[in-house]
């Protein structure tokens, strides 16, 4: 597969030289195939949010480098309002962001800005709003009349309607009820399995991680601690609650169940997969 976003060396100081200077991105690197769906896991203040702002070219590096399909995105100014479209960012808590008359009218702000024609945006927003479950009917509506997890979905409609190479969602589902948490994963799962967009899914949650990525990053204090697939890092929780992460609680009923001298493997990490485990062990023994 062909790499769509390589980050290289990455540093980001804030307020670098004041006594508030604070090195919230250390030194990371790593790559992204297209069409990966990536979990990008840490606790709060483990770098998450400024690593993501530098994919779009929203915040500089004070060192290193982003590419973006093979092109560096600060090499040129041309190559940097390339990668503000090709990278789309949904901020933590988006609908805070929602300011149009309609949800419509605020679907349509990002592919107005880019320049397309009216049908286009025609297509693009009601493509968008189906993509996450939003009804015609609701596109009329202002986005104030919106639910809290409806909302989310108009933001995040916004930016699929952008149609983005790589979409990159921060904490998508924070602040959400159980409903709302599990509409919108369900959408973004959905949305990566039709459309082949590379996803890059930020959660301070293991079980959500869990859930949708077939590669790990997890960062701890600026620098990526470890990365992998979701076996090889669950495989690995100790360390993983040691840097303050909660591991889903299926792979911590089997890490006990082992501790506890039973043979199962400590890298089980969905519902599912224990389930599945424990059939063919029940298997085994009739
Ligand atoms: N604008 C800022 N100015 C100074 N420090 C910041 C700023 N934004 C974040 N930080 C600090 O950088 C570190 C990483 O923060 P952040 O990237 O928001 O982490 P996360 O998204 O994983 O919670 C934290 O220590 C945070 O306090
Ligand atoms: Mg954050």
């Amino acid at each position: 597969m062909s790499e769509i976003l390589k980050v290289e060396s990455l540093t980001h100081t804030y307020s670098e030289g004041t006594p508030f200077e604070k090195k919230a991105v250390d030194n990371i690197s790593f790559s992204v195939s297209e069409g990966e769906f990536i979990g990008l896991i840490g606790h709060t203040g483990s770098g998450k949010s400024t690593l993501i702002q530098h994919l779009n070219g929203l915040l500089k590096p004070t060192s290193g480098k982003i590419f973006v399909g093979g092109e560096d995105i600060h090499s040129s100014k041309e190559n940097t309002r390339a990668a503000r479209f090709a990278v789309g960012l949904v901020f933590q808590y988006p609908e805070y962001q929602l300011f149009e008359e309609t949800v419509r009218a605020d679907i349509a702000f990002g592919p107005k800005n880019m320049g397309l024609d009216k049908e286009e945006i025609d297509r693009r927003v009601l493509e968008a709003a189906e993509a996450v479950g939003l009804s015609k009917e609701q596109l009329d509506k202002s986005p104030f009349e919106l639910s809290g997890g409806q909302k989310r979905r108009a933001a995040l409609a916004g930016v699929l309607a952008m149609e983005p190479q790589i979409l990159v969602l921060d904490e998508p589902m924070a602040g959400l009820d159980p409903e709302g948490r599990k509409a919108i994963m369900g959408y973004v799962k959905e949305y990566h399995k039709k459309y082949g967009t590379t996803v890059i899914f930020v959660t301070h949650s293991m079980e959500d991680a869990a859930q949708s990525a077939q590669r790990l990053i997890v960062m701890s204090g600026g620098r990526i601690l470890m990365q992998g697939s979701p076996e090889q890092v669950f495989e690995r929780a100790e360390e993983l609650r040691a840097s303050g992460l909660d591991t889903p609680q299926i792979t911590d009923l089997f890490t006990e169940l082992k501790r506890r001298g039973l043979d199962v493997p400590t890298s089980v990490y969905t519902v599912e997969q224990a389930a599945e485990y424990l059939r063919k062990l029940k298997g085994g023994i009739a």
